[in-house]
């Protein structure tokens, strides 16, 4: 077993808690969907990590070579319905995912008034489609296993919306709706449908695409030091069995909750938790409400 420390994202929670889980994470081999992927590999899960291109799964599969993890690269373009459905399919044979985290985006600032039709096509449909083909077509073996969770990756500007970025602030916005629905209509299923908002994570993609500025790319780069746990662990925070009864919230990054106060601060309190959508978890997950140990990271029995 590896002696090197874990990564930010599994700090939080103890070992193995996705031990015997397959957990899928679209984008999941560079950026933000990079240390998603390590932290629930670090804890324990079988991670198919799914990227558009077969080169981004290198870094994660020479990490997990080494510490012993378990990840599996399929190349996926989630804008394309039939290949989410293949794989899908691929994977219901063996038994299925347990989380599916719609992390893959596509996003750069561009003044509306100068966004192609193609340009607005591609960032709602590696966000917007996306997220929806992966939600239905992996959803579909959970509803038939009867467990199974969903998080989406969403940004605080699905609330407040952001100049310059109107096609990701759509397509945000839209996966955010698309959250709370299937929250609801599948908790019937004992699936849970999160979302987190994080803030700006420094990656290459991400600073090409929108903080080419030196001055910019080096506050977000210390920004993530003083706080990379808090940021990278929400998913898997989010997903572990302390939050099992979790369903329809959306964790905010909390620096972007103080510095722009507003419909997403109340929103990230407990309207996301609407007392009828709690009503149909309870009902079929039979477990212990119990989410106190979600600050203390206290394993419990399921
Ligand atoms: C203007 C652009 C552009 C840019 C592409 N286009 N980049 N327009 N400014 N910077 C236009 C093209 O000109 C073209 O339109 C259309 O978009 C499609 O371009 P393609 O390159 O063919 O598209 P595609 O291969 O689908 O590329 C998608 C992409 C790419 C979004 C453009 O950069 C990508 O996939 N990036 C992934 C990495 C990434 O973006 N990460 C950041 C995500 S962060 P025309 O009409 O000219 O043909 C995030 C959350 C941030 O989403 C949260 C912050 C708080």
């Amino acid at each position: 077993m590896s002696t090197l420390p874990p990564p930010p994202a599994a700090r939080w929670l103890p070992p193995g808690t996705f031990s015997g889980q397959v957990a899928l994470v679209t984008g999941g081999g560079t950026g933000m969907g990079l240390e998603i992927s390590r932290g629930l590999a670090a804890l324990g899960a079988r991670v198919i990590v799914a990227s558009r291109s077969a080169e981004h799964h290198a870094p994660l599969l020479a990490e997990a070579a080494e510490r012993g993890w378990l990840v599996e690269p399929r190349t996926l373009y989630v804008r394309l319905a039939g290949d989410v459905e293949k794989l899908a399919l691929e994977l219901d044979e063996h038994g299925g995912s347990d989380i599916l985290v719609n992390n893959a985006a596509g996003n750069f600032v561009c003044p509306a008034e100068r966004l192609s039709a193609r340009a607005w096509r591609s960032v709602l449909g590696s966000v917007l489609d996306g997220t929806f083909y992966c939600t239905r077509y992996f959803g579909r073996g959970m509803i038939a296993r009867g467990r199974g969770q969903v998080l989406n990756v969403v940004a605080t500007y699905a609330w407040t919306g952001m100049a310059g970025v109107v096609h990701s602030a759509s397509a945000k916005a839209g996966v955010l709706a698309m959250t709370r629905t299937l929250a609801v209509e599948w908790a019937r299923h004992g699936l849970r449908v999160n979302a987190i908002a994080p803030g700006p994570f420094q990656s290459e993609g991400a600073a090409n695409n929108l903080w080419p500025e030196e001055g910019r790319k080096r506050r977000i780069e210390e920004r993530r030091e003083r706080a990379p746990a808090e940021q990278s662990s929400a998913p898997s925070t989010s997903s572990s069995g302390s939050c099992r009864l979790r369903t329809r919230h959306c964790i905010c990054d909390a620096s972007q909750q103080r510095s722009r106060r507003g419909a997403h601060l109340a929103e990230s309190r407990n309207r996301g938790s609407p007392r009828h959508s709690r009503r149909l978890v309870a009902r079929v997950t039979p477990w212990r409400r119990d989410e106190s140990s979600h600050a203390t990271g206290e394993k419990e029995e399921t």
